[in-house]
């Protein structure tokens, strides 16, 4: 049987836990928004058309803070559109998705939604087709308290308040040549330094996020983080990074192994980065905001009516991937989580893209239920267990060979020590798809004194490993009892089933 030894110091530690590591991200994209989040009508909406069902389920899932409008979106749209009497609202063509865009939810509509759901509000500025002026326009909209032209539209819109937004993104994936105003990253760079400037004239308080790459696989990656840090890195607080993954040609092994690419793209943008601090002689830390990742089959970029484009004609709110995910892809959620932990040094800010319907952790039907996919479970755990202090762990594994990474450990693992109330959780897959993986867990300096929970997700009996939810069995794949969970002479000891994610929550004192 696979084996992982795995040994916990008290004074290894990475860090304090990032709460803002589990974020999500809510696009005019498909159904996030309209039938997602928003549905007026729809049997569970309240007066402001807000589902109830759906938020009940974000509230469930945890996310901390939520990035909005976009995504592709954002780079072509005009913020002024979303407010003021909805009614009055323009029309307009979304390029990006090939939408019609009502504008019938905005700014206002997703501050009141955030607020619902206790979430962060991290909004993203049009650097696409617009520029320093609107983005600082935004800034006074939403922040400025009164007695200027853009908080007082405000004030008239119905929000006598600042909406107080923080954490601002500067465009979105300006690298890709699939965004509407694609720039070269000297462009970009001088671009995000300028609008983080004007941005900070009008509210000095605010954290910046600049455009990493798309992805590690971009021809311009590393060295567009160069270049545009070289530009703006006085100016910004984080850089981005996006990644999307999946299983191609069947071949599951890899596909599990994926967090070992994330892990090394993280490393590398953190080299990247450090590397202009040092040139530039710069003080303070940039750190990273892994704003977009997710699995996504990326092949079935398709609609309703179309599979392989992004919609056709134009309609409003057309599906688009809506992605279902099976047990196979929570697993390598939950080992992307796992590594967003680990480099929670850095990784400051993540969201897992997208947060309803549009490769997403819930979906919800039009006048329908809403629903939990099977990657809903390790997010959910995660983020309300994951609490204090980041553990380094050494761990000491039996391999499994995969073709795009040689040998991997076989099992994939993050912990966190909540010393307050005496508590680690264990969070751990195995990626053998036969076998069970036996781990043990070696304390130093800290003491067992008890099991408080352990679950597992894996493969329902009966079924295989594509299993999923849907409308017709949503509660298909969730967590069960990790039964067998034992501490002896100090180890503790769980089997994990193979193809699983599980979380063990276990209580400590110190040694
Ligand atoms: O999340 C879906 C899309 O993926 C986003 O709009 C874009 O930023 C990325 O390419």
């Amino acid at each position: 049987m696979p084996r992982a030894r795995i040994v916990i110091d008290r004074d290894f530690t990475i860090g304090d836990v990032p709460r803002r590591l589990f974020g999500s991200f809510v696009e005019h994209m498909g159904r996030c928004v309209y039938t997602g989040i928003f549905e007026p009508g729809h049997p569970e909406a309240d007066e402001r058309g807000f589902r109830r069902d759906v938020l009940a389920l974000v509230k469930e899932l945890g996310p901390t803070v939520v990035r909005y409008p976009g995504g592709n979106f954002v780079s072509g749209y005009r913020w002024e559109d979303g407010v003021g009497p909805a009614e009055d609202r323009p029309r307009r063509l979304d390029g990006a998705w090939h939408t019609i865009e009502t504008n019938a939810f905005g700014l206002h509509e997703f501050v009141d939604w955030a607020r619902e759901a206790d979430v962060e509000v991290m909004e993203a500025v049009n650097l696409g087709t617009r520029g320093v002026e609107e983005a600082r326009a935004l800034v006074e909209y939403a922040n400025h308290p009164g007695g200027t032209y853009w908080s007082d539209l405000r004030r008239r819109n119905g929000a006598a308040d600042p909406f107080d937004i923080r954490l601002w993104c500067l465009g979105n994936e300006l690298d890709g040549p699939w965004q509407i105003g694609h720039k070269t990253a000297h462009e970009y760079g001088r671009l995000a330094q300028e609008t983080a400037k004007a941005m900070r004239f009008v509210d000095p308080d605010l954290e910046l996020v600049a455009v990493g790459s798309s992805g590690r696989s971009m021809p311009t990656f590393g060295t567009w983080e160069h270049t545009v840090l070289t530009h703006a890195y006085d100016e910004v607080d984080y850089l981005s990074m996006h990644a999307y993954y999946q299983e191609r040609d069947g071949d599951a092994a890899s596909f599990l192994a994926e967090a070992v690419d994330m892990d090394a793209f993280i490393d590398g943008v953190v080299a990247t980065i450090d590397a202009v601090k040092a040139a530039g002689n710069h003080r303070k830390q940039v750190d990273i905001s892994f704003d977009e990742w997710n699995v996504w089959y990326m092949e079935g970029l398709d609609t309703d009516d179309q599979p392989g484009r992004v919609a056709k004609g134009w309609r409003e709110h057309p599906r688009l991937i809506e992605d279902t995910y099976s047990v196979t892809d929570a697993v390598v959620v939950g080992t992307f989580l796992h590594s967003l932990l680990r480099h929670g040094d850095r990784v400051r800010i993540a969201n897992q893209a997208q947060l309803v319907n549009v490769i997403a952790p819930i979906r919800a039907e039009e006048n329908g239920p809403a629903w939990r996919q099977s990657i809903f479970w390790p997010f959910a755990r995660m983020a309300e267990h994951a609490r204090g202090q980041i553990l380094r762990l050494a761990v000491d594994a039996s391999q499994v060979p995969t073709a795009k990474f040689g040998d991997v450990d076989v099992v994939d693992a993050a912990a966190t020590w909540d010393e307050e109330n005496g508590r680690i959780a264990l969070f751990v897959a195995n990626r053998s798809l036969r076998e069970h993986s036996e781990v043990a867990v070696e304390l130093r300096g800290l003491d067992v004194t008890g099991v408080r929970a352990a679950e597992v997700l894996t493969v329902p009996e009966g079924a295989d490993r594509n299993a999923a939810n849907t409308q017709e069995a949503p509660d298909a794949v969730g967590l069960v009892p990790l039964r067998g969970v034992a501490v002896e002479d100090g180890v503790l000891r769980a089997t994990l089933p193979p193809l699983s994610w599980a979380v063990v929550q276990f209580d400590v004192a110190r040694a």
